[in-house]
């Protein structure tokens, strides 16, 4: 982690229905394939666990949006502003997810993520999580392609935590 760049006065928030038009604008930039407004719509309708990371300024620096099954919770969407990557935001939301996992009794924190997104999967491997399978032609892709995902696990249950 980048302990110097890190703003430890960040802090999570629910997100709103108010919220969905800045987060619809930081997912727009971030992907080539973002979701849409109604895609944060239907999952704050479905009562998706959905959480803003803000600064102490109140900029929104990123989001995101997990689905709690039985004893499981799926990452769905994770993502931080553009100009604020590489500050130790992902890393941070990482960690308060896995406390959320905890309070709600989810043993294991799952996703999937392209391929392609070396930067993502770098994270999560050092964060702690297990390469578990790969879902074939998961994602659209430039050209009318599709892309494979990679399916992570990370075990929440016997206190294991980030890897530092
Ligand atoms: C992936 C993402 C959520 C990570 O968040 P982030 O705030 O940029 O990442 P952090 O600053 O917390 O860095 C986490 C780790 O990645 C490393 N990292 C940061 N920038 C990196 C880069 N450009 N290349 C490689 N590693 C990098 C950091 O060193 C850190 O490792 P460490 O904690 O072991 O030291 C963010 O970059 C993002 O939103 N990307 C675009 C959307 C996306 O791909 N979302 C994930 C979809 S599955």
């Amino acid at each position: 982690m980048n302990a110097v760049l890190r703003d430890d006065a960040a802090f999570l928030l629910p997100m709103t229905v108010a919220d969905v038009g800045a987060v619809s604008a930081i997912e727009a930039a971030a992907y080539d394939f973002p979701w849409t407004r109604g895609n944060f719509l239907d999952s704050l309708a479905a009562g998706y666990q959905a959480r803003l990371l803000k600064s102490a300024a109140g900029e929104t620096l990123g989001y995101f949006i997990a689905m709690k099954g039985v004893d499981e919770m799926h990452l769905l969407n994770i993502t931080v502003a553009s100009s604020r990557q590489g500050q130790g935001h992902g890393r941070r939301m990482l960690d308060e997810l896995v406390a959320l996992c905890r309070m709600l009794q989810a043993d294991r924190l799952w996703l999937e993520v392209r391929q392609s997104n070396t930067r993502a999967s770098a994270l999560y491997l050092r964060y702690g999580f297990k390469h578990i399978g790969v879902r074939r032609g998961y994602y659209p892709a430039l050209h009318g392609r599709r892309e494979d995902a990679a399916v992570m696990s990370l075990e929440i249950a016997g206190g294991r935590d980030a890897v530092e």
